[in-house]
Order: structure tokens, then sequence, then C-alpha cells
């Protein structure tokens, strides 16, 4: 089966409806309309919603390919263990392995979380020691496993607030020798600008604590909805030493709000038990591999959630270690929120905060809620962005796996294979050359090599590519600033451009297949070209791609790069002009009509077969399904032959076997059933990647090989293994279902193509149920186990301090390195 990419973007379209659920595309690999992204790492099924968050949770397929799925092992699956942590992604190859982050807004911050469950899913009771992560090519955290076994803990997340410099970001996970990476969730939410100042592009903040003071309910954790932001506040409180307070009116975020913590999370608050002491609390620094005394920026929240009577007052001063922090006392707001915080990072061993009243204060202090980062540098730069996504636009359109995953320059010990780099200080680095060769590559040369401006070496060899060379290379080849090297390469052959199916001129010329309110439907505007224009686009006609009854193809380029087929017809063909002009709409970029020449610029399909072609002939009809529903059968086989007094052309249908209708073959007489008949083979060619007849062992088509397995209801064993089990089952079977119906045999028992668009309709109205959380496929509970409260937040371990002597609340605190601590 061709590659998605050499597909036409209509029928990705249509793939596409069964694909969004499995994520193979980047379709599915977007963030939701709230800007989140929550991936199930390792989950192989559809996307399903979360019941405690109501959030969408995408299988990881579409972000990432490389690793292999993996159940936790089933001791370790207790009942309220989220859906996310039954599954994970190990990595066993490769040093470093991605997930691409995609559609994001350069320059916005993101809180980027990643959640592990190691849960014995590898038998080997012995989780990885260590292993780095990194966002972008800058370092992350060390998710540290070591508790894994606890009974109530073992889920380690690391979470950070970045800003993002591309507008898309890669996590990735680094083997450093000291076991097998693994991943269980990964959740990126967009913030705004102006939210946690204190994380720069220089700077990113790396979660340490995050706690609730004494919510009402001691297993309730803040997040979605509660808090807008999707940050998860863990509970905090300790009945011997602080009182509780709360309230069920509603706290208002200020103005300009840096913070904006939410309502449910400010509601309550700890009070010293004994009025007359003070709220204590520390941590120690925790080193980093990089920094052995990282800074940390701390947050605190307050907000009075009592009346005061008018004589009363509550004012009070935060210090760190004994000195004042904050000097200005604090006097909290009623029911709106504030917060005091260090803007920027404090480099200590030991933080003791003490939160003491004023002299003037008549109540003790409060605090609501408290927030510890630590901080790391993001100022390593990936490669220069422009070579960035080129590069990986070549590693998609190859397949190329190896080491290509993450920045293909940096780390340096991490570079991509066959590449390089140069690496200057004050600049990004670039890709100065690139080494493609002996990789059975085929398909076109891709014009994303040209937008590689410091590549000086291209070596191509040893591969099946066909096509022209994009004009970007071209022009570089001739100035001599780059050497492209391709030996053994077999010129390539232009798509066959087999005469299709005769159109109605007027129909063509007006329909508007770009117009319409939906973008992702555009697929081309007609254009109208000059022959002059024909001349430069061709450079002369300079290079004959092919050549057929109806005259010769050239190849060329439009203005913006885009490769194109110019299809110019000979005075001398025997094909009619309406015929010649109403070919295969939809691959068409314009045409051509100046005097006696008439010409049809196609898209450029250098990996065209004849059956991909005839599948562009029935994308008039999907094109209709989707937008001009009415049209249908007007731009059918039928409406041409009925309404055409043009001789039937000999070569249109009859010589391609697999997909004519076998009712109008013994009657040549073509109705609109013919076309459904068509269009239902190229929607059983969608599904499987089979050809539309099979040659091995024997010709059979594929409509009778496709019955067959889906009579013993085997709907995997008809789906395009290319596909890796990544779609919706449901939607497949409805297109299959589908496909079966339109291809019976007797026209009369064959659905009208108005009833298939109608079928094809509820399969996008399921997708979009899906995608707006109506879908109920799951019953498992995903409401994270509250015994694990405290082990959720890996980064950060509290400690108190009972009178002078410190102990570890170890019961609350499973999994978890250090942090901030009360006293
Ligand atoms: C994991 O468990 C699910 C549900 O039981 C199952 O469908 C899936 O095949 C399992 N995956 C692996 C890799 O074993
Ligand atoms: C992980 O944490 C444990 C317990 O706190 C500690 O002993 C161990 O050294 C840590 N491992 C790494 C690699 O930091
Ligand atoms: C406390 O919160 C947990 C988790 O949100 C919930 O399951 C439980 O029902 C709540 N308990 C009460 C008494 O509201
Ligand atoms: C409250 O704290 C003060 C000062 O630490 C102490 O003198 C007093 O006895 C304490 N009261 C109670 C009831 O524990
Ligand atoms: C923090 O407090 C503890 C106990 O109160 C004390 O021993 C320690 O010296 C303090 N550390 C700093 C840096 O002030
Ligand atoms: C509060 O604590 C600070 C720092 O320890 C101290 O300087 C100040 O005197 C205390 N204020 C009161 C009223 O106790
Ligand atoms: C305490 O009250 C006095 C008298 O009203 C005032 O002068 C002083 O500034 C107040 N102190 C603080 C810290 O607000
Ligand atoms: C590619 O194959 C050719 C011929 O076998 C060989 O000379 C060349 O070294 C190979 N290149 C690479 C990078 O393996
Ligand atoms: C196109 O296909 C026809 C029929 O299979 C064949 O005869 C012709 O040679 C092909 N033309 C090109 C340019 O490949
Ligand atoms: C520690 O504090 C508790 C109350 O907070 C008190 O009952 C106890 O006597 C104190 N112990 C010491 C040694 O001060």
């Amino acid at each position: 089966m061709a590659p998605p990419s050499s597909w036409p973007p209509w029928l990705l379209l249509l793939l596409l409806l069964c694909l969004a659920a499995g994520g193979i595309l980047q379709s599915d690999a977007q963030p939701d309309s709230k800007g989140f992204i929550s991936i199930d790492c390792g989950y192989t099924g559809t996307s399903y919603v979360d019941d405690s968050t109501t959030l969408s949770y995408s299988p990881d397929a579409g972000f990432n390919d490389a690793g292999t799925n993996h159940n936790i092992s089933g001791e370790y699956n207790r009942p309220l263990l989220s859906r996310r942590s039954q599954n994970l992604r190990s990595f066993p190859d490769g040093t470093r392995n991605c997930y691409t982050l995609r559609s994001l807004v350069s320059g916005l911050k993101y809180l980027i979380r990643a959640t592990f469950f190691y849960g014995n899913y590898d038998g080997l009771n012995q989780p990885p020691v260590s292993f780095d992560l990194y966002i972008g090519v800058n370092f992350w955290a060390s998710p540290n496993m070591s508790s894994w076994s606890d009974p109530t803990g073992g889920l380690v997340t690391a979470e950070a607030i970045v800003v993002v410099p591309d507008d898309f970001v890669q996590v990735c996970l680094v083997n450093t020798g000291a076991g097998t990476p693994f991943i269980s969730g990964l959740d990126l939410r967009p913030l705004k600008r102006t939210l946690y100042p204190q994380a720069t592009a220089a700077q990113g903040l790396v979660m340490f604590g995050r706690l609730n003071a004494a919510p009402t309910n001691k297993t309730y954790i803040a997040r979605y909805p509660d808090d807008p932001h999707d940050r998860i506040w863990y509970p905090w409180y300790d009945a011997e030493k602080w009182a509780e307070m709360s309230t069920t009116e509603r706290v208002q975020n200020i103005e300009n709000d840096l913070f904006e913590a939410p309502s449910a999370v400010m509601q309550t608050a700890i009070t010293p038990r004994n009025a007359s002491n003070n709220i204590e609390f520390y941590w120690d620094a925790k080193p980093k591999p990089n920094d052995p005394l990282p800074g940390y920026i701390a947050i605190m929240y307050f907000t009075e959630l009592q009346l005061l009577n008018g004589n009363d007052v509550r004012q009070f001063y935060v210090n760190l270690n004994g000195n004042p922090w904050f000097p200005a006392g604090v006097t909290p707001q009623y029911l709106s929120n504030s917060a005091t915080y260090n803007s920027s990072p404090s480099r200590l061993n030991r933080y003791n905060i003490s939160i003491n009243a004023t002299s003037n204060s008549t109540l003790p202090p409060i605090l609501n809620a408290v927030e510890v980062f630590s901080v790391i540098p993001t100022t390593n730069i990936g490669t220069d962005s422009q070579d960035a996504s080129a590069s990986m636009s070549i590693k998609a359109k190859y397949q190329v796996q190896k080491n290509w995953m993450g920045d293909p320059c940096l780390p340096k010990n991490m570079a991509w294979d066959r590449l390089t780099c140069s690496y200057a200080i004050d600049n990004p680095s670039r890709i100065t050359s690139m080494d493609l060769s002996n990789n059975s590559l085929t398909g076109s040369i891709p014009d994303a090599l040209s937008q590689l401006p410091s590549v000086t070496v291209i070596d191509l060899s040893g591969n099946q590519l066909s096509g022209s060379i994009p004009p970007g290379l071209l022009k570089r080849i001739e100035d001599g600033s780059l050497d492209l090297r391709r030996r053994n390469q077999q010129q390539g052959s232009m798509n066959n451009m087999t005469a299709v199916k005769p159109q109605d001129l007027e129909a063509m010329s007006t329909a508007s297949y770009g117009g319409g309110d939906d973008d992702s439907l555009r697929i081309v505007d007609n254009r109208r070209f000059t022959y002059k224009e024909l001349e430069m686009i061709t450079n002369g006609f300079q290079r004959m791609l092919g050549q057929g009854g109806f005259g010769r193809v050239y190849d060329g380029f439009l203005e913006d790069g885009t490769q194109v087929a110019v299809k110019l017809r000979s005075h001398a063909s025997s094909q009619g002009v309406k015929e010649f002009l109403a070919e295969n709409l939809v691959s068409m970029i314009g045409y051509c009509k100046d005097g006696e020449y008439m010409a049809l610029v196609y898209e450029y399909m250098a990996q065209g077969t004849l059956r991909e072609h005839i599948a562009d002939v029935k994308a008039t009809n999907i094109l209709l399904n989707a937008r001009l529903e009415a049209k249908i059968a007007d731009f059918g086989l039928s409406r041409a032959f009925n309404h055409d007094t043009d001789p039937i052309p000999t070569n249109t249908l009859v010589g391609t076997p697999g997909y004519v209708d076998p009712e109008y073959q013994a009657t040549m007489q073509p109705t609109t059933k013919s076309d459904v008949y068509s269009f239902g083979v190229v929607l059983l060619e969608l599904v499987t990647g089979m050809p539309a007849v099979l040659s091995d062992p024997e010709p059979t088509s594929i409509i009778h090989w496709a019955r067959q397995r889906l009579a013993r209801g085997n709907i995997e064993g008809v789906v395009d293994a290319c596909m890796r089990g990544a779609y919706d089952v449901n939607c497949v079977w409805k297109v299959a279902e589908i496909a079966l119906e339109c291809t019976t045999q007797a026209s009369a028992q064959r659905p009208t193509m108005a009833d298939v668009v109608a079928q094809l309709q509820e399969c996008i109205e399921l997708e979009k149920d899906r995608a707006a959380g109506f879908y109920t496929g799951g019953s498992s509970s995903s409401v994270d186990d509250p015994s694990w409260s405290y082990g959720g937040y890996a980064s950060g371990q509290f400690t108190y301090v009972s009178n002078s002597t410190a102990f570890e609340m170890e019961r609350r605190v499973p999994t978890v390195v250090t942090g901030p601590a009360a006293r």
C-alpha cells in the first residue's frame, strides 16, 4: 500500500474518519478545544473519556513511532488505579525516544506532565534505576521509581511549566544505561503567557510540590474541571498541628492574577491549632545531575475565609530561615485570591518557612495552598527550526526509523545518524549534510530537502526514488552550493495518466472544491492557466513524463514549488475536448484553454499507480459526499453517458477490471448504481490497503476476498496492517459494510449514493460524538487511587517538624523524593 503521504487529500479525509480514533495520522494528535493533549501511553484502543476529569485520553500511536506496549502485571492493577496507569510504553531500543506534541503556539507557556507506573509490566520485579527526561533539548528530570512496589504508591509524576519556542514540543526519554525507559501518561496544558512569570524562555519550573491545605474531603484531589488549568493539587493537613477553615463561598481570582489558584483549593485553609503558634514547614533542596544546588520558587496562597468583626485583624509575616522573606505583612482579603512568591529562585540547602502573626494581628495566620518548584535552564536551543521541521518531514516521508528521534543535532551525542551538523555558539545548529543512501527509499525526491539551506551534501544513492529534482535543489546544484548524489537511482516514471471519466465542462469550470466553510475540505482551487504560464511552469516543456493518445505529460513546478504534471492535449487526439477537460477533477490544480491549446495541470504523484489513479476518479464522489451531496450523480459516470452524446471512450473503464460494475459490463448500460459499485470498491481498497484485484494466489476480486473474511467476523484480517491496530473498529466495520452493500452484484440491491453519503455521515457523527465526550465505550473507573494522593506528586516530599524534631510523613508520602515540609 502506498504511504498515506502519496494519497490525495480527500482520501486522507475519508480515511481520517476511521483513523481519527487511532491516531496514526497527525489529525488525532491534536490538542482538543481547550488546547489540552492527553495521552494514555501504551494504550492501543480508541480514545476514551476519563470519568473523573471528563477529559478525553488518546492512544499514543500518533505521537510516537517506537517502543512497545505493555500492560502492568495483574497484581498491581488495583480497583481505583487510573486507566492510564494500567498500560505503558517501554523503549528497549535506542538511546533517545520522543513524543512529538504538535499544533502548539510558539512562544506560549505550557504545563507538561508525565506519569510513570512500573507495575512489574516486564515481570522482572525491577524498575529502571534511572533514566532522563528531556523537554526538547533541555534536561527536565530523572524519575525515581525506587518505591514502585509500595502497596499504595508507585505512581511517579514529573511536571514542568515551560515556554515552548516552536509550534511543537518533543518530550524525550533518554536511556542512561540504568534500565529501560517507559512512560504511562503524558499531558500538555496551555497556560496564559502572564501566568507563572517565573517561567521564561530561559527558565522552566519543575514541580516539587503542589498542596491544597485542609480539603474538607481528605481524599479529594483537585484538578480539571475544578482547576481549569488541570494542575493537580494534593491534600495537605495535620489534625494534630493545624486547625482547618473552610467556606462554601466562591473565592475570586484578582485582576491580572498571576497564578489563578482555583476556588475549590482556596476555599479551605489551615491555621495553627494553638492560636499563638506559627505555621511552619520546610523542604530540602534536591541536587540535580547538572546542578548540585538548584534554585527554588515558592508560591504561597492566602485568602480570608471569615467575615471579620470590626476589631479583628489577621496579619502575618512569611519568614525564610528565620529572616523575613516577605517583610510587608500579609493581610488576606475576604474571598479574594492573593499569592506571595519569590520572583527569582533562591539557592539554599534547607528552606524553613515560618508564618507568624504580626503584633497588630488579633487572629492567627492562615495558609490556603502552596506550590514549590525547582528551576531548570531552558537555554539550550534546538536545531534551527526550519532545518528541524524539514528533517522531520523527510523522516516522516521516508519512514526513517534508525535513531532519528528528537532534535536532529542536539545533544551532540544523540544527533541523528548520517546527519552532520554545524554547532555555533550564538546560533542554532544547522544541518550540513544528509546521507540517505542505501535505504530502499521509494517515491519522489521531497521538496523538503530544499528547505535545508546549510546542507552542502545530500546522498540519495542506492534508492529507488522517482520523479525529477525539485527546483529548489536544482537551483542549488546549478550554482554549485549543493552536491546531490543519486547513483543507482532509477529514473522514475510518471503516474500513468490513463483517461478517466468524461465530465461536463461547465460543471467542471464552476465546481468549487475550495469553497465552503470547511477549510479542511479545501482541495484545490481550479485555476485557469495561460499557455505562456504553462511554458514557464514546465520550463519550456522540457521534461516529458509520459505520452498517451491524448497527448503528452510534462513535469513542472508552480510558483510555490508544488510539483505538477501538465497534460497537454495533442491536436491529433481523438479524445473529445470535454472528455479531456473533464478528466480527474480532484487532483487537478487547474486547466488551460488558451486558443488552440488545451491542457490540464495535475498534482504530481510520483508514486501514482493505476490503482490510485482510479481511486482518484472516485474522489469526485467522495468529495461530493462530504460537501456537494446533490451533485453526486451529476459528476458520475452515469451522467457522463446519459447526458453526453459523445461516444463512450473505450479506454475509460473497460480497461480497469475490479472497479467496473458487472451489470454495466454485461449491459453496457451505465446507471447511477455503477458509480456506487466503483465507489464501494474504492472504500474496500481504503480499508484493506489492497488493490482492487488480488493476484495471489490467483486473481480474486477484493470484494470476494473481503466478503469472505467479514462474513467470519474477521475485521482485523481485513483492515490494512499498516494501521497497526490504531483504528476505531466500529468505524471500520461501518465503512466495510457500506462497501459491501455498494458492491452487491445486483444493482437494485445497492444503496443509492445518497444512502451511502448518509451512512458515511453517521460515521462522521460517531466520531464527532466521541470527540465531544459522549462515547461510553470505557467502563473502568479512572479516578486516581486516593491513597496515592501523596505519591502522585513525584517530585516533592513534605516533612513535618513536631516541636523541634522532624519526622517524615512516610505513610502519606510513599514514592517521592524530597520537598516542602510542614513543621
Ligand atoms: C492489555 O490489556 C488489554 C485489556 O485487557 C488488552 O486488550 C490488550 O491486548 C493488552 N495489551 C497487551 C500488550 O498485552
Ligand atoms: C531513588 O530514591 C531512593 C530512595 O529515596 C534513593 O535511595 C535512590 O538513590 C534514588 N535513586 C536515584 C537514581 O536517585
Ligand atoms: C471524597 O472525594 C473522593 C474523591 O474525589 C470521592 O470519591 C468521595 O466520594 C468523597 N467523599 C465525600 C464524603 O464526599
Ligand atoms: C499555645 O502555645 C503557647 C506558646 O507556644 C503555649 O504557651 C501554650 O501553652 C499553648 N497552648 C496550648 C493550649 O497548647
Ligand atoms: C531550620 O529549622 C531547623 C529546626 O527548626 C533548624 O535546626 C535549622 O537550623 C533551620 N535551618 C535553617 C537553614 O535555618
Ligand atoms: C515573626 O518572625 C520573625 C522572623 O522570625 C521575627 O523577626 C518577628 O519578630 C516575629 N514577629 C512576631 C510578632 O513574633
Ligand atoms: C500596626 O499598627 C500600628 C498602629 O495602627 C501601625 O502604625 C503599624 O504600621 C501596624 N503595623 C503593621 C505591620 O501593619
Ligand atoms: C551504499 O552502498 C554502496 C554500494 O554497496 C556502498 O559503496 C556505500 O558505502 C553504501 N553507503 C552507506 C552509507 O552504507
Ligand atoms: C500507461 O498504461 C498503459 C496501459 O497499461 C500502457 O500501455 C502505457 O505504456 C503506460 N504509459 C506509461 C507512460 O507508463
Ligand atoms: C510538642 O507539641 C505538642 C503539641 O503540639 C505538645 O503537646 C508537646 O508537649 C510538645 N512536646 C515538646 C517536647 O515540646
